[in-house]
Parts: C-alpha cells; structure tokens; sequence
C-alpha cells in the first residue's frame, strides 16, 4: 500500500483551540482520523505528522524525496515566506498537494502569497477537513496517472 506523508506545520497542533471561528472546533488528533479513513478509502496509508520547527519541516521533506513518497502540506504560516520549504519541496520525487483548512485569498494580505504553490501540483484551501480529505483523492488520482 501507498503511504502518503500528511505534513502539517506550526500551530496546527493547536486545532480545537485556535481561532475556532476560523479553524473550527475539531483537533488535531481528529484530523488524523479523518485522513486515515479517507486513505483507507483510497487503498493509501497515512503518515501524519505535526512540527513548529521549520528544520524538522524540512527533513521530512528531504525523507519524502529519498523514499518517493507523496505529500499533503500544509505549511501553515511558512507558506507565506519559507523560501528554505520552497526549495526543499523542489526536489520533490512524488505528488504534492498543498493544503489549507481556512481560505488564505479571503483573509489577510499577508496569506495571500504561498510561496510553496508555484512547487506543487495543485492547492486546495477553504474546506477545513475536506480540504485534506480532496487532496489525498487528488493525490490518489496523481498516482495512478
Ligand atoms: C493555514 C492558513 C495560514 O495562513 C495560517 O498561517 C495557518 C493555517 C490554514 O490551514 O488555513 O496556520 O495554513
């Protein structure tokens, strides 16, 4: 079976809590279900992972690359200005989705750069969980060609 790396960066562990008028009210620990069950769907296995360190970011992606392994992103704040992530994601050697659970264009100036989109095979952002949950469909459909 196909593993897929669902990364997510910082503050994302903060899901539940954080700005739940913008991010909701589930947690972290319930977005890794729902993309487990999603994948099983998919015949894909998920690795979920969480960081606020930008460097432990950044080895995984490299990991990605070494192994072939697709990815679900979601750079959080360091899709605004990670230029260290852009590369890394670069040398991509498998799809790679990038996602957001609120919509970035809709909010702040700031968010409405992603320096990470121009790298990936395509974004979706603004669906909360579902935005992951289409990403692993879009990534499933990447595989299979
Ligand atoms: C986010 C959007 C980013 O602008 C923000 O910094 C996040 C979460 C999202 O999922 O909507 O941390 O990536």
């Amino acid at each position: 079976m196909r593993i897929v790396l669902v990364l997510n960066g910082p503050n994302l562990s903060r899901l539940g809590t954080r700005q739940p008028d913008i991010y909701g009210t589930a947690t972290i620990e319930e977005l890794a279900a729902a993309c487990a069950a999603t994948a099983a769907e998919l015949d894909l296995a998920v690795d979920f992972r969480q960081t606020d360190d930008e460097a432990e970011l950044l080895a995984w992606v490299h990991e990605a690359a070494d192994r072939r392994l697709p990815i679900v992103l979601n750079p959080a704040a360091f899709t605004h200005y990670s230029y260290a992530l852009t590369d890394a994601l670069a040398a991509r050697t498998a799809p790679l989705v990038e996602v957001h659970l609120s919509n970035p264009a809709a909010r702040e100036t700031f968010r409405h750069r992603s320096v990470v989109a121009a790298v990936a095979d395509g974004t979706v952002a603004g669906f909360g969980f579902l935005s992951y949950q289409l990403a692993l469909r879009a990534v499933a459909a990447l595989l299979a060609g």
